[in-house]
């Protein structure tokens, strides 16, 4: 099944309410929440608070991509806030088995992240205890960058492993997804699809996920 999780990283933070009601009447499957801690990446975003806002105003899942060098002392403010998924980065380091563990103690989904030198088979001891795998399709830190080709080896090993081992893992991508690109994704296995530019762009919603929707369907 097609996922496409619009990236709040492009949306107007001045008016975040119609931003939502945007996605919502577009279709989106998942609100996709990037939270940058100028550490990790060097960028700043926003943190539970504004998660916590967003839950208020929507039932979509929460999508929450934490992009911080400690995601294990924040894990609990996050799922509080009502992150349904809450993705931290295999790069951390730390005892990610125990973070998982948690995540999955308070009934959420675990995902785990990649960025692009590191390699899928890292994930494998996690595979049976995640429900997400998030391959990074550019460098972490912001919107707007152009798409790496080689997160689609990536997604492919993985997919691959996922088959064989019979893990309940949704395969997600993240960075430069757009219809240039995201039937090759769709072909290489990935389910879940953030977009940030090429949902918001031009204000036409519910327009651009319809069409990124058709595109990766047509490759399913
Ligand atoms: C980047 C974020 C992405 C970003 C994607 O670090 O994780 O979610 O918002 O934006 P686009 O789709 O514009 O590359
Ligand atoms: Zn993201």
């Amino acid at each position: 099944m097609i996922k496409i999780a619009p990236s709040f990283l492009s949306a107007d933070f001045g008016d975040l309410e119609s931003e939502i009601r945007r996605v919502e009447a577009g279709g989106a499957d998942l609100i996709h929440l990037d939270v940058m801690d100028g550490h990790f990446v060097p960028n700043l975003t926003f943190g539970p608070i504004v998660v916590e806002a967003i839950r208020r105003r929507t039932t979509l899942p929460l999508d929450v991509h934490l992009m911080i060098s400690d995601p294990t002392r924040y894990a609990d403010a996050f799922l509080d806030a009502g992150a349904d998924i809450l993705t931290f980065h295999y790069e951390v380091g730390g005892d990610l088995a125990g973070l998982v563990e948690k995540i999955r103690g308070r009934g959420r989904t675990a995902g785990v992240s990649i960025k692009p030198a590191t390699p899928p088979s890292v994930l494998s001891p996690l595979l049976p205890r995640i429900g997400l795998v998030l391959v990074m399709s550019v460098e972490p830190g912001f919107g707007g960058q152009a798409f790496m080709p080689s997160a689609i080896g990536k997604i492919e090993a993985l997919r691959r492993e996922i088959d064989r081992t019979g893990a309940r893992v949704e395969i997600e991508v993240d960075g430069g997804i757009g219809l240039s690109n995201i039937r090759d994704v769709a072909r290489a296995g990935a389910e879940v699809f953030v977009a940030g530019s090429s949902v918001f762009k031009g204000g036409q919603v519910g327009a651009n996920i319809r069409s990124l929707r058709e595109a990766a369907a047509s490759e399913k």
